[in-house]
C-alpha cells in the first residue's frame, strides 16, 4: 500500500485534531498543496480542506485552477476530500469544484469520499444519533473511515463488465442519447450492456417516506412507487458493474426524471452499497454549463450515494440542434477515447 499524501489547504484547529485522530497508525506525509503539485501523479490523496465562512478562498481557487489547467496533473491518483468549514455553507459546492477538477485531471475517487464539517457541525446530528455518539465523535469517526477508505481502496475489475445505459431522452432526437449509444456500440464486444429508458412509463419522484417505511419496502426490493424504477432499473442496478448515465441540460440542472431515479436509489442503498460499481456520465448542454451537471452527478452519486468515480467519468459536449453533437468537429475520435478509458477502468486493459 502507498504511503498517502495529506494536502492541506488553510489549517484550523479543528481540522488539525481531525486529522490527528483518522491518520493514527497510518505511514502518511503532509504537505501544503503548493509544494505538491508536481507530484500528484499515481498518489493517494488525502485534500484536507479548511474553508472560510465565505468560501471561495484564494487558496482553494488557485489548487481547483491548477487541476483544471493540468488535465494529466492527477494521472494513475485516488482521491478523498476531507473539509472543515468556519460557516454553514460551501463545502459541498467547494468538495463538488474540487472532485470534478481531480477528476478530469486523472483522478479516481471511491464511493462516499468526502467529509465535509460545518461550523455548528449539525450535518453529524443524524450520524451522531444513529451512532450513539455526539456530532464530534461522529464527524472524527468518518474521518477515520474515509482514510481508511481511501488508504485500501483498490478499483474492482471484471473481464466482461455488465454495463447499465440509463437515459430518460427522445429515440430519434437526442444529442445525448446518439452519443451515449455511439460509446455503447464501442464497449459492445467487451461488455454486457442493457439500455433503460425512463421514457417508458410514468416515474414519480421519491416520496420522503419515513426510514422504517422506505426500509419495509427495500426488504422486497422495491418502494412506495412501482413503475419501471422498481420493475426494471433496482435489478438492473443491482446486476451492473458500471452506470453509464445520460444527463442532457435542463435548466442548468439534471433533467426530472433523471432526478427521480437518483432520488428513488435511496431505496437500495437501505439494503445495499454501490462502493462495487462504476458512475460514467454524458452531459450535453444546448449553450453551456455542462460542468454543473457533471458536479450534480458526481455530486449525487458519488460523493453522497457511494458509486466510484474512475478517472475522466463524463464526456461534454455542447450542441443543440439534433444531430449537431455527432457532427462536431473530433466528436467521433472523442468518443474512441472515451470509450477506451471506461474499458481500462473497468476491465484493467
Ligand atoms: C426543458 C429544456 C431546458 C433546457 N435548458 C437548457 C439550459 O439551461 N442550458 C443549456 O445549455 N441548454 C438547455 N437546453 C438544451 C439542451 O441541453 C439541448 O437540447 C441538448 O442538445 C441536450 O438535449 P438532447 O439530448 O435532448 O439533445 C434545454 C432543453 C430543454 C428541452
Amino acid at each position: 500500500m502507498s504511503e498517502l499524501m495529506v494536502i492541506t489547504c488553510g489549517e484550523n484547529a479543528r481540522l488539525n485534531e481531525t486529522l490527528r485522530f483518522a491518520l493514527e497508525g497510518i505511514a502518511y506525509e503532509k504537505i501544503p498543496f503548493r509544494d505538491a503539485l508536481s507530484n500528484l501523479n499515481g498518489a493517494r490523496v488525502l485534500f484536507a480542506l479548511a474553508l472560510s465562512e465565505h468560501g471561495l478562498d484564494a487558496d482553494v481557487a488557485v489548487l481547483i485552477a491548477w487541476l483544471r489547467a493540468n488535465p494529466y496533473g492527477m494521472e494513475g491518483a485516488t482521491g478523498a476530500i476531507l473539509i472543515d468549514s468556519a460557516g454553514e455553507l460551501y463545502t459541498k459546492q467547494t468538495a463538488n469544484m474540487l472532485a470534478l477538477a481531480a477528476n478530469l485531471a486523472g483522478c479516481r475517487f471511491p464511493g462516499k469520499p468526502l467529509v465535509e464539517a460545518t461550523l455548528s457541525l449539525d450535518n453529524w446530528r443524524v450520524q451522531a444519533l444513529r451512532r450513539g455518539v455526539t456530532p464530534e465523535e461522529a464527524y472524527r469517526r468518518s474521518a477515520r473511515e474515509l482514510v481508511s477508505r481511501l488508504a485500501s481502496f483498490q478499483p474492482k475489475l471484471v473481464e466482461k463488465p455488465n454495463v447499465l445505459l440509463l437515459h430518460a431522452s427522445d429515440q430519434s432526437t437526442s444529442n445525448t442519447l446518439q452519443i451515449g449509444k455511439a460509446i455503447a456500440g464501442k464497449l459492445l464486444p467487451y461488455c454486457d450492456v442493457r439500455e433503460i429508458s425512463l421514457q417508458n412509463g410514468a416515474i414519480f419522484d421519491c416520496r420522503g417516506c419515513s426510514y422504517k417505511t422506505c426500509a419495509h419496502f427495500a426488504r422486497q426490493n422495491s418502494c412506495f412507487y412501482g413503475g419501471v424504477i422498481t420493475n426494471d432499473v433496482y435489478p438492473a442496478i443491482n446486476e451492473c458493474d458500471a452506470l453509464l448515465l445520460l444527463c442532457p441540460n435542463y435548466n442548468d440542472s439534471a433533467s426530472a426524471n433523471i432526478l427521480a431515479f437518483i432520488n428513488r436509489l435511496t431505496s437500495v442503498l437501505v439494503y445495499k452499497s454501490l462502493y462495487e460499481k462504476s458512475l460514467f456520465s454524458v452531459v450535453v448542454s444546448g449553450y453551456s454549463g455542462s460542468d454543473i451537471i457533471a458536479q450534480q452527478v458526481l455530486g449525487a452519486l458519488c460523493l453522497n450515494k457511494t458509486f466510484m468515480l474512475p478517472p475522466r467519468f463524463c464526456l461534454m459536449q455542447t450542441a443543440n440542434n439534433p444531430g449537431e453533437a455527432m457532427r462536431a468537429p473530433g466528436m467521433q475520435e472523442r468518443i474512441d477515447e472515451f470509450a477506451k478509458q471506461m474499458l481500462l477502468a473497468m476491465r484493467g486493459q
